[in-house]
């Protein structure tokens, strides 16, 4: 008789969109991807990101951290792992996201942090080449399994329609199991 498989501990994943816009497509794709997660996953999408202030030193202040910046470093510091999908403007990083990532090179909360990226516009190279590589410096962590290329007729969908796309599901269910994988690898205990 075969043993019964282990259950999978609890994992939380932190959505991250790099569009502020209401439509957006990376927004919902992420929002798929909450809709697919197996039931040990749990994904919640970070909706601070247009609140956040425009970074300064200057305003990091480590006894009185700004109330914004330290509601974003705390959602990191207990997410298991981040999915970060983003959308590329004139060949970079929409300035919403690296200013979020700007707070917290400092506070290091994505050291060691299993990271993964929706490539959702598989031709806007620049975005996902200058991302890996603040991540990378950053001393996050990027699994290789963790990066879903989207089909770009899905993108037109709702998240629903997205969930349904098998195209759009299976990649997204390996990628958070390959987070939660590495999550596993380094910290058995957390
Ligand atoms: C100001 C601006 C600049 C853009 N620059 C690029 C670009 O350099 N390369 C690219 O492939 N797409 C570019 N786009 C297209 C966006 O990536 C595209 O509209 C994407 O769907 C936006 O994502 P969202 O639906 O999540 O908001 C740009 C769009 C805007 C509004």
């Amino acid at each position: 008789m075969t043993a019964p498989a282990a259950a999978k501990r609890p994992a939380t994943v932190l959505a991250v969109s790099g569009s502020l816009r209401a439509a957006s497509s990376n927004t919902n794709l992420l929002r798929a991807a909450a809709l697919v997660a197996p039931p040990y996953i749990t994904v919640s999408l970070f909706a601070g990101l247009g609140s956040l202030p425009l970074f300064n030193p200057d305003l990091d202040h480590e006894d009185e951290p700004l109330p914004s910046v330290e509601e974003w470093r705390a959602l990191l510091r207990t997410a298991d792992a981040v999915l970060i999908s983003t959308p590329e403007y004139a060949h970079g990083v929409p300035g919403a996201l690296k200013n979020a990532l700007d707070w917290v090179v400092g506070s290091g909360e994505l050291v060691g942090k299993p990271v993964g990226l929706v490539n959702a516009f598989p031709r806007s190279t620049h975005a996902q080449a200058s991302l890996v590589e603040t991540l990378t410096v950053m001393s996050a962590v990027l699994p290789p399994d963790a990066v879903v290329a989207v089909p770009p007729e899905c993108k037109r969908l709702d998240p629903k329609g997205m969930a349904s796309a098998p195209e759009i599901a299976g990649p997204f269910q390996q990628a958070l199991d390959a987070l939660v994988r590495v999550r596993d690898a380094c910290c058995p205990n957390r």
